[in-house]
């Protein structure tokens, strides 16, 4: 039998030069005569792999967005999750844990550069005395949920190209944190390239293209096309609870969001979502809307100021339903996303990407934002739910981000916070904490592990708790 010959690399680069004049992108050529053939060849397989023309058309549809016109959107009424009937909504999430329906999902894949750290976000060591890293806390609460609810509940954690094998070697050094490798699976997103003010792709090197990770709404393609959705279906499990890399305080498996996801009136069991009441019409996070009967996120720099600013009639902001970017997903709502076709939308960002002049080949690390990156977002899933359900949660319980070195959103900030959950949590069992006066902020440190207790429920069955912790002390449950 013939075999197909394979096409010489010069067939390949006139084949690629043709595809790339048509959508003006010539340029990544440029430098063909002075590289050696392995590097022309890696430049192939990454020019074949360009989404040319959803490049061109995301390019041209976002230079000419038209604004959200406010009059149509109306704010989300969600559902209060300390108001509703706790006990039911947690027996019933409860027994879908119990019966391995659920996997904890992390998405890991981001760069982190407000951060300023080059490893994983997921190594960083966040706790407030220990410094444990997120992902130890993270191993931890799922340890500790497994043990509660006698279930297998898998740990899918998505890493880029970037960060895969350094989240790789991390984990092995640490002995996976104790779970068994065999229950922790890394999945990797994929990339999309950085484009110049005109819409040109960047190069980062004279044989490489400037490739950022494709979103966290890269995390329905990756699990997709590892075949992880379709094995969670064989598995027999339908449930991923979603959560984000950065925040210590969440809650990888939480029952009683679990039960609202699959028995809550208000839920089609596809897609449910937390959310915090926003603090300030200035605060930077993406907010709930409904339009019709669909419900979606708006992008704090998407929303008009009239939208931002406007007040309910008891002086509230009207529009507060913040995301905190804690999700449940059906598996099989994921799956109907695959198969229907349904790709996210595409947004870009002016970010600095280093990257080398297309003439020249000098290589540039920018000072300030020269290109637009790329990315899906996992909530543009949202509208394609026939009832999505939007769940509020207290923000002290489950939000303390980690986002910048310094200033809000910071380790500064997020150890503070996970201090004042544990400070509350004690206080529900008797404790007396010293607080300040004026203020009423906590004054002692205090770092509790998910070992420990999941919630303040299961403290108070801890025999060993102090009866009063003052001023200046840190310590550690
Ligand atoms: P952010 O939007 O905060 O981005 O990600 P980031 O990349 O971590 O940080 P900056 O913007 O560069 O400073 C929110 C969550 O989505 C994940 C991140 O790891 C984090 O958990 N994410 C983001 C991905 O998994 N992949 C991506 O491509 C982007």
């Amino acid at each position: 039998m013939a075999t197909a010959q394979r096409p010489s690399l010069d067939e390949r680069r006139s084949a690629a030069a043709a595809r790339l004049r048509e959508f003006g992108q010539q340029h990544l050529l440029h430098f063909w005569d002075r590289l050696s053939d392995v590097a022309r060849s890696s430049l192939l397989d990454e020019i074949d792999a360009l989404p040319l023309e959803m490049l061109q058309r995301t390019f041209a549809d976002q230079s000419a967005a038209p604004k959200p016109d406010p009059h149509s959107i109306l704010p989300v009424d969600p559902v209060v999750m300390d108001r509703v009937d706790t006990e039911r909504y947690v027996r019933e999430g409860s027994a879908v844990i119990a019966a391995n329906r659920v996997a904890a999902f992390t998405v890991a894949g981001g760069q982190g550069t407000r951060l300023g750290s080059d490893a994983p976000k997921g190594t960083f060591p966040a706790t407030p005395i220990l410094r444990k890293s997120l992902f130890e806390v993270f191993a931890e609460s799922i340890g500790a949920a497994r043990a509660r609810w006698s279930a297998r509940i898998p740990w899918l954690i998505m890493t880029s190209p970037l960060n895969h094998d350094a989240t790789g070697r991390f984990f092995a050094a640490h002995d996976w944190f104790g779970l068994g490798q065999e229950s922790v699976h890394l999945i990797v997103q994929g990339t999309l390239p950085s484009l110049d003010r005109a819409g040109r792709v960047l190069l980062a090197t004279e044989s490489a293209i400037a490739l950022n990770p494709d979103g966290h709404g890269g995390a329905v393609r990756a699990l997709d096309q590892s075949g992880w959705l379709n094995r969670l279906a064989r598995e027999g499990i339908d449930t991923l609870s979603y959560f984000q890399v950065d925040n210590p305080l969440c809650k990888p498996v939480d029952a009683l969001f679990i039960g609202l996801h699959h028995a809550h009136p208000d839920s089609s069991g596809e897609v449910s979502s937390k959310v915090v009441a926003k603090t300030s019409a200035a605060e930077k996070v993406g907010v709930f809307c409904q339009r019709g009967n669909s419900r979606f996120v708006m992008e704090y720099s998407n929303m008009p100021r009239e939208m931002t600013e406007a007040r309910d009639a008891e002086g509230a902001l009207l529009h507060r339903a913040g995301s905190i970017a804690v999700h449940v997903f059906g598996v099989p709502f994921l799956q109907r996303l695959v198969r229907e076709g349904h790709g996210l939308p595409l947004h870009r960002a002016l970010k600095k990407v280093p990257c080398i002049d297309p003439e020249t080949g000098t290589h540039r690390v920018p000072t300030e934002p020269n290109a637009f990156k790329l990315e899906s977002f996992i909530f543009d899933t949202v509208p394609a739910a026939r009832r999505a359900l939007v769940a509020q949660t207290t923000r002290t319980e489950e939000f303390a981000p980690i986002k910048n070195a310094v200033g809000e959103d910071s380790p500064a900030t997020s150890s503070a916070l996970q201090s004042e959950r544990a400070a509350q949590w004690l206080e529900r069992c008797g404790v007396r904490i010293a607080r300040d006066a004026a203020t009423g902020r906590c004054l002692a440190e205090i770092e509790l592990s998910p070992r420990t207790a999941l919630d303040a429920a299961a403290l108070a069955t801890c025999a060993t708790l102090p009866a009063r912790i003052g001023a200046g002390e840190r310590l550690t449950i």
